[in-house]
């Protein structure tokens, strides 16, 4: 397995001229980008931005999409949506080994399965797990993948905001022990600052901001020293005084 230094020196992602349209309609406008294996980067941007656009397209989801994409293998990228995805008719294990096999499999599930807190729910049906319980599930199915990329489309927005701060936490330990490269969308610039080392905000279909957060981990929202990233990213965002 290579170093975390190792992997920084040779990107995840590589976009050029990334284009997407739909009828008419640039949304995604020549965009050139390079992801650093092992980097957490967010990717924020308004509704209708092009950001799930993006993420397809780097997903391999996309075919229509112009110019180039990954890098990665394809076997070697995880996605989380949204909603969990979960199958309702097989049981939580069944779900997070969903299309893998082996004997180790079972074993790896398990694990992944104890490391989001859901040890002991390993027969539940998905109906019986809570939202932030499904998203951890969700997790785990993607973490038993050991992806080298991990995509993440808006994958906290549907919880409260108590559950989606222990998401953090969680999905930010869960790095540091794996170490993919992340590419986190979402609209929470809060979330972004005290997630991300990278964030990026997609605007008129290219990438209007490339933002380093330099703070050490783990961040607090009450840090007064995001305070200055977060004016950045709303002024970039269009978000003034008067719409606070
Ligand atoms: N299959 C499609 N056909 C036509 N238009 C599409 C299609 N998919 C996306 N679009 C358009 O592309 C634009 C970008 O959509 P996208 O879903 O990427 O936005 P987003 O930034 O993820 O927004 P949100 O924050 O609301 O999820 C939107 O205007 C959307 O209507
Ligand atoms: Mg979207």
């Amino acid at each position: 397995m290579a170093t975390h230094t190792e992997q920084l020196t040779r990107p995840a992602v590589r976009l050029r001229g990334l284009t997407r349209s739909f009828d008419d309609r640039t949304v995604l406008d020549a965009i050139d980008l390079d992801l650093p294996a092992g980097q957490f980067t967010a990717l924020l941007g308004h509704s209708g931005s092009g950001k799930s656009t993006l993420l397809r397209a780097v997903a391999g989801l996309d075919h229509e999409v112009a110019g180039s994409g990954r890098l990665t293998a394809p076997e070697t990228v995880s996605v989380v949506f949204q909603d969990s995805r979960l199958l309702p008719w097989r049981r939580v294990l069944a779900n997070v080994l969903l299309g893998i096999e082996g004997n180790e499999a079972a074993h790896r599930a398990r694990a992944a399965l104890a490391e989001v807190g859901l040890a002991g729910r390993e027969e539940a049906w998905p109906s019986e797990l809570s939202g932030g319980e499904a998203q951890r599930a969700a997790l785990a199915r993607s973490l038993v993948r050991e992806p080298e990329l991990l995509l993440a489309d808006e994958p906290f927005g549907a919880l409260d905001a108590l559950t989606r701060i222990r998401m953090h936490v969680l999905l930010r330990e869960l790095w540091e022990r794996h170490r993919p490269s992340v590419l986190l969308v979402t609209h929470d610039v809060d979330e972004a600052i005290v997630l991300a080392d990278r964030v990026l905000v997609l605007d008129q279909g290219r990438i209007g901001l490339d933002l380093t957060i330099d703070r050490p981990h783990p961040r607090s929202y009450r840090d007064p020293l995001l305070g200055e990233y977060r004016e950045r990213l709303l002024t970039a965002l269009g978000v003034t005084e008067d719409h606070k």
